[in-house]
């Protein structure tokens, strides 16, 4: 499959002539500390690099860098049925995974939407609620009963410390979570306590962060795949380091894990610069920070993340109403005030809307907020979205050019999954473009070195498999581990 990525941004029509001044200046001030030049984006790539070294080096860094503990590639020969659970965050995914043995498979899959109190509720309401859903679905496909136990591969999309496969000791929540009992201990354990409590027969293989899913996945059905990332509620990516060059490993893995093994790295960078030394932060991103439940932490995430867009636009807007008075004069801001109203739903949607008039953005306004809006705040609520959405692409792919760079890659396919990149509006041209911009390419070569590529389902199928070959590892007598994990 060739990809060639677009190389330009498609001109919105309308004009700013019907926006007053006042409105005109600060529209202008929000552009000069949205826009991240080139300039900017390769200073932060050489940053970011340092920091990727920095996390796999024995003192350890701001960025996790940890190590996942899948050591080969996949085969394609690899078969059996497998489950695999996706604990994004706002569903949980149920997948049985049928691997066919020739790089093909099939999945039977069913979505459970997480009830939002679970998020911040208590630990084992959470644990019972997965465990619930999996006995749903495993009596739904297996009518007849299952004979045998059915091995699971976990895709648990946060921050997990895994001195082995089986394990997860969650460093710290992320996206909105805060569920208390769960930090600093093995969710594995948690999960299977949880099964038995149930009356399923499942055993939990492996525990896999989406990236690294997605990154197997790939790599199963295209040689190119170098990289696994989401750019959805949160952004992060994985890649394949080599033993030896992970220097916080050295002398702690057992024999059989040899110096040349390939180790897959979740690098969880939505932590990047957490020390504020680079980024281009507005008050907006301090505001999105002082008001998380976990300050100071995932700083770049907070920048540029689905989940964190529709905020920023939503405390752009309300500046703008209720200190400046100048948008939404004598209307009621009572939604508007409501913290995270705006989902990421709502600037893709203020940027897709094809009317010149942006009719679409007026009944949104009117129906979601309450909120009557004139033509001219809608130009300006636009561009306040496209400024917001442009600025989390082009600080997006910074994390793609740094382990580019760190591993020497000239050319790459970089899978990419997750609610931004397949849902917003202009992601992928944007991104694509700001890769350009970092590695100044030049418009003469045909396609770019270095390209974005929709991922295979990593969370299913690469959890299947990731499951598989763990699987295999131990049937051949082999560590998936730490020594004496
Ligand atoms: C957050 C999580 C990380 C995950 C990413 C994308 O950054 O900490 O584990 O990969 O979101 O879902």
């Amino acid at each position: 499959m060739v990809h060639l990525a677009p190389k330009a941004l498609q001109h919105r029509k309308g004009t700013f002539t019907d926006v007053p001044p006042e409105l005109l200046k600060e529209v202008k001030n929000l552009e000069s500390q949205f826009y991240v030049n080139g300039d900017k984006l390769r200073e932060i790539v050489d940053h970011f690099v340092g920091e990727l070294d920095k996390g796999l080096s024995k003192e350890g860094g701001n960025i996790p860098m940890i190590p996942g503990w899948v050591m080969e590639y996949p085969t394609g020969k690899e078969t059996g049925d497998y489950l695999a659970i996706d604990l994004g965050g706002t569903n949980l995914r149920v997948v049985l995974v049928r691997l066919g043995g020739n790089r093909d498979f099939d999945t039977t899959q069913c979505k459970f939407q997480l009830p939002d109190h679970l998020r911040t509720g208590k630990s084992e309401d959470l644990w019972v609620f997965i465990a619930e859903c999996l006995k749903n679905f495993v009596d739904e496909v297996f009518p007849d009963g299952c004979k045998e136990t059915l091995p699971l591969g976990f895709t648990f999309s946060y921050p997990a410390s895994q001195e082995k496969i089986n394990q997860g000791i969650l460093q710290r929540w992320t996206k909105g979570w805060s569920i208390d009992g769960v930090e600093g201990k093995d969710v594995v354990p948690m999960l299977q306590e949880a099964i038995e409590k149930v009356g399923v027969s499942i055993d939990v293989v492996a525990l896999i962060n989406d990236t690294t899913g997605t990154l197997v996945a790939s790599m199963y059905t295209d040689p190119e795949a170098k990289l696994g990332l989401i750019f959805g509620t949160g952004v992060n990516g994985a890649y394949f380091d080599v033993v030896k060059d992970i220097p916080k490993l050295e002398g702690k893995c057992p024999q059989d894990i040899l110096p040349d093994s390939p180790m897959a790295i979740n690098c969880e960078y939505g932590s990047f610069d957490n020390e504020k030394l680079i980024l281009p932060r507005t008050k907006y991103d301090v505001r999105i920070d002082e008001e998380s439940p976990r300050r100071g932490q995932q700083t770049f995430e907070k920048m540029n993340s689905g989940y964190y867009l529709g905020e920023i636009l939503r405390f752009i807007l309300l500046e703008l109403a209720e200190e400046k008075h100048l948008i939404f004069k004598g209307q009621d801001l009572t939604n508007l005030k409501k913290p995270f109203i705006m989902d990421t739903s709502f600037p893709s949607k203020i940027e897709e809307d094809p009317f010149e008039n942006l009719s679409e953005v007026a009944e949104l306004f009117e129906s979601k907020l309450g909120i009557t809006t004139t033509v001219p705040e809608r130009k300006v609520i636009r561009k306040i979205a496209e400024l917001v959405g442009e600025r989390s692409a082009r600080l997006s792919v910074c994390g793609i050019a740094a382990i580019c760079k760190k591993r020497g890659y000239k050319t790459a396919h970089c899978a990419a999954d997750g609610s931004v990149y397949n849902k917003y509006p202009g992601f992928k041209i944007r991104a694509a473009k700001s890769l350009r911009d970092i590695f100044q390419w030049g418009d003469d070569i045909k396609q770019d070195p270095i390209v974005i590529v929709p991922a295979e389902d990593g969370s299913g199928v690469g959890a299947a498999i990731i499951a598989a070959l763990t699987e295999k590892r131990l049937k051949d007598g082999k560590s998936v581990g730490l020594k004496n994990a």
